[in-house]
């Protein structure tokens, strides 16, 4: 003990790789749960910018290990790339695992993502186009390929035989698209299984080891809540459970080895795909804050929408994660404006709504309910302490933990790992400072 699981409390990209990273260096072990290559989590070191997809935001620790549990879906060809690229910038992956039941994303699932997308027209989903979705659905149908299916060869090909055809039939008959080369597929994979086979390994005993150590052991979320299939906007969200509790199946723990759960808040918030979003913010003010922001995917430069920071989706990501303590990350970027806003609670046919309906129709229709404060023009890139903020930012965070009814624990005022600070003490990790 103790488990510490960092989540997205809003549509992902929310700073959970900067604020793992900032943990990782106390922790001994950070554990990816959940999702793939979708996920973009980004890390400034000393002037330089690092940007992860399926490796754990730990790996820049030297000492601590780095997990990608069970629960991931696993593209060969992306985590080569990621080696490759980890590798060329100096950084060591000699403490990197991976699940043998985790399961594998084809380039047939990348397609499939394609032309469903494209069928949906104006519906669609607006996806990572990585084959996150389709893998998950084969995963569901019990015909999807695992980590361990690489090292027996015969089973592998024959699992891959009954893939392909399927695929293809569909891809042909369906949707009038080329099928793919199965004998090309194996040869590749088998290839890139040699490139995996020192990773893998059964990746639930080695946390629940590490946990019965005493050691602190960290659990990374990638996307968002409101992309979580069963608490998300859905049908607009991803394919995976980034809650909290999708630490318990994706890693292999149990739930009482949890104690604390860090909820990632952007001190506004953005969104990737399509679907509902009622603080969206479709003028100047938006614009600004995207370009001060850079608010362009990490992994697919797409440009992110932009709206005030919804406490409505904060306290739902907070209810069902069990959330503990808040991290806000972006706080600088909101320096310059005239006021800011919070929004506290939505209006829906002339009631106040305090929860989010899970009609999507509904969620269209909310008005938010905003609490508007002061902005600040200071910059808030060098500071390091709660003191050192203009009392307009402070005024902002306390109307956060107000609203939410979850202290501010971590406060992230710039890109850089340096960029960081410590309001209170972080549940799970005692009274120590970096
Ligand atoms: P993640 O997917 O939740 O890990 O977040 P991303 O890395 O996709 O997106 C967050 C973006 O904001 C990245 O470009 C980070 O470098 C950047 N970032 C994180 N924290 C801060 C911050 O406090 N201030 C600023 N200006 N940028 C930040
Ligand atoms: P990180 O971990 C933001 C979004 C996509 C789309 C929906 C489904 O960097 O926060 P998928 O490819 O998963 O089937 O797409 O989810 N999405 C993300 N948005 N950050 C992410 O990851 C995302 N991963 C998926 O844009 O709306
Ligand atoms: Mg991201």
């Amino acid at each position: 003990m103790p488990g510490i699981v960092v989540i997205g409390t809003q549509w992902g990209d929310e700073g959970k790789g900067k604020v793992t990273d900032y943990l990782a260096e106390r922790s001994d072990m950070v554990v990816r749960y959940q999702g793939g290559s979708n996920a973009g989590h980004t890390v400034w070191i000393a002037g330089q910018r690092f940007a992860l997809h399926l490796v754990p935001t730990g790996i820049f620790y030297r000492e601590t290990r780095c997990v990608m549990g069970n629960g991931m879906v696993i593209d060969p060809v992306a985590f080569a790339e990621e080696l490759d690229y980890l590798h060329a910038r100096g950084v060591s992956t000699e403490n990197l695992y991976l699940s043998d039941r985790a399961h594998l994303v084809f380039p047939y699932h990348q397609a499939l993502d394609e032309v469903a997308e494209q069928g949906l027209g104006t519906d669609k989903i607006g996806t990572t186009l990585r084959g996150i979705g389709p893998a998950y659905m084969d995963k569901a149908a019990r015909t999807g390929i695992r980590v361990a299916d690489l090292f027996e060869p015969r089973r592998f090909a024959n699992l891959l035989h009954r893939n392909v055809e399927e695929k293809n039939r569909l891809l042909r008959e369906l949707y009038h698209r080329e099928g793919f080369d199965e004998a090309a597929i194996r040869t590749q994979y088998l290839d890139l299984a040699e490139r995996m086979r020192p990773f893998v390994t059964d990746t639930s005993v080695l946390v629940n080891e590490a946990l019965d150590a005493g050691e602190t052991v960290l659990f990374e979320g990638a996307q968002g809540t409101m992309l979580d299939i069963d608490h998300g906007t859905y049908p607009y969200v991803t394919a995976s459970n980034p809650v909290a509790g999708g630490v318990c199946i994706g890693a292999g723990v149990g739930p009482t080895r949890i104690e604390t759960v860090i909820g990632v808040v952007k001190a506004y918030t953005t969104r990737v795909g399509d679907g509902p979003f009622p603080t969206e913010l479709n003028d100047p003010i938006g614009d600004q804050i995207r370009e001060v922001g850079h608010e362009y995917g990490t992994t697919t430069g797409r440009p992110r929408r932009v709206g005030w920071l919804d406490t409505v989706v904060v306290r739902h990501a907070a209810r069902v994660s069990g959330v503990s303590a808040l991290a806000i990350t972006l706080l600088d970027v909101l320096s310059g404006l005239d006021e800011v806003r919070v929004c506290t609670a939505y209006e829906l046919d002339g009631k106040r709504v305090e929860h989010l309906p899970a009609s999507l129709e509904q969620l269209q229709q909310c008005q938010p309910v905003y609490e508007t404060l002061p902005g600040w023009k200071e910059p808030l890139d060098e500071i390091r302490d709660y003191r050192e903020l203009p009392q307009e930012a402070k005024q902002y965070l306390q109307t956060i933990e107000r609203t939410c009814g979850i202290p501010v624990a971590i406060l992230s005022a710039g890109p850089d790992r340096t960029q960081t600070f410590q309001l209170r003490e972080v549940p799970g990790f005692g009274k120590s400072h970096r």
